[in-house]
């Protein structure tokens, strides 16, 4: 088993890592010291979900108990009492948690993975996808055919909208982006993303940030302008069904016949859930962009690649397309 520090444990919490499987795939520190070092860790997580940290803590205390040799932290039990009647998060209530896409710099993320079909949408969680897609896109070879500060993006099904919050912390750093479309169908995700924005330190009213609804294949009308100056299209596990693959092609159609720009190019991060749905993809886009794709299959074990990143379900693979 591998031993995890103190510092990756931390962050592998903050994004509320499935507990069960931390347990079965790691071994943590429990000397005094490190006990000392993730107390503050525990209590920021204890201010937002006392449930999940309730679960940490009964099997972290047993670890201790185990190995430390009766050198234990009271705080560890005083945190414990806290959130001992903790309950699961209901769908109105909202979770925070970080993600070191960047080493050292977090994004937050204001999430609620119970609200699937209460809202209609899957967007108020992030998937896999957009953590695997952000993971390419922060590296410089993605943009280095595009001069600098002048790259229009358009991000299709953003739901909590990692992705362009990752390219909005790599401007912040290097400026590359002229306009950013952070868009979804669902009218109630772009305005959550209005106080992740916030939460991060953007300004929503920033005039080359453009928060939109955006149907696929519905709007068309609309799009035409933004398409004209757009260069890369970005989207993250919105090929999750084959019934919502016919309107994704005429979007990314409808972006490849409008875009005057030299390079136009869509990147999109799709979890392969189910081979059927992936197949019925890559027929769509021999169809419609023969010889015009190519798809890559990040390790999800590879250490370097994910840093302090935590993938849930590694069982299922994440295919990154290149398509213009
Ligand atoms: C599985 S979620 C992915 C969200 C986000 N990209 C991520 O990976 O965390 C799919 C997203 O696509 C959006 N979506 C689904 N069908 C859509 C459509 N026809 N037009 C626009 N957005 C759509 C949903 O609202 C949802 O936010």
């Amino acid at each position: 088993m591998k031993q995890l520090s103190i510092e990756r444990l931390s962050r592998y919490l903050s994004q509320r890592a499935p507990i069960r499987e931390l347990f079965t795939e790691y071994s943590f520190p429990t000397s005094y010291e490190e006990q000392l070092q993730l107390v503050p860790h525990l209590e920021t997580i204890a201010n937002h979900n006392g449930y999940y940290l309730r679960m940490f803590l009964k099997k972290y205390l047993e670890q201790v108990e185990l190995h430390a040799g009766g050198d234990i932290d009271d705080s560890l039990y005083d945190i414990m009492a806290s959130v001992i009647a903790a309950k699961e998060l209901d769908p109105t209530e909202y979770d925070y948690l970080t993600y070191p896409i960047v080493s050292n710099e977090m994004i937050r993320m204001r999430e609620n993975p119970r609200i699937i079909s209460g809202a209609n949408t899957t967007g108020f969680r992030t998937w896999e996808a957009a953590i695997c897609l952000s993971l390419i896109l922060k590296s410089d070879s993605v943009w280095n055919t595009y001069s600098d500060s002048s790259v229009t993006v358009v991000e299709l099904g953003s739901g909590t909208g990692l992705v362009s919050l990752l390219l909005l912390q790599r401007h912040k750093k290097s400026p590359f982006l002229k306009d950013i479309y952070i868009t979804d169908g669902s009218v109630e995700l772009v305005e959550n993303f209005k106080s992740t924005l916030t939460l991060n330190g953007f300004d929503p009213h920033d005039k080359n940030l453009h928060l939109q609804q955006l149907l696929w294949g519905d709007n068309i009308e609309n799009s035409t302008a933004t398409y004209r100056n757009t260069d890369v299209l970005v989207g993250a596990d919105i090929t999750y069904d084959s019934s919502v693959l016919p309107c994704l092609i005429e979007e990314l159609k409808y972006f490849f016949t409008n875009s005057i720009q030299q390079y136009p190019q869509a990147i999109i991060g799709a979890t392969v859930r189910n081979e059927e749905t992936i197949v019925a993809w890559e027929c769509h886009l021999n169809e419609n962009f023969a010889g015009k794709w190519s798809v890559s299959r990040p390790d999800l074990n590879d250490d370097e690649f994910l840093g302090d990143i935590y993938i849930k379900n590694k069982t299922w693979p994440i295919n990154i397309y290149f398509i213009g």
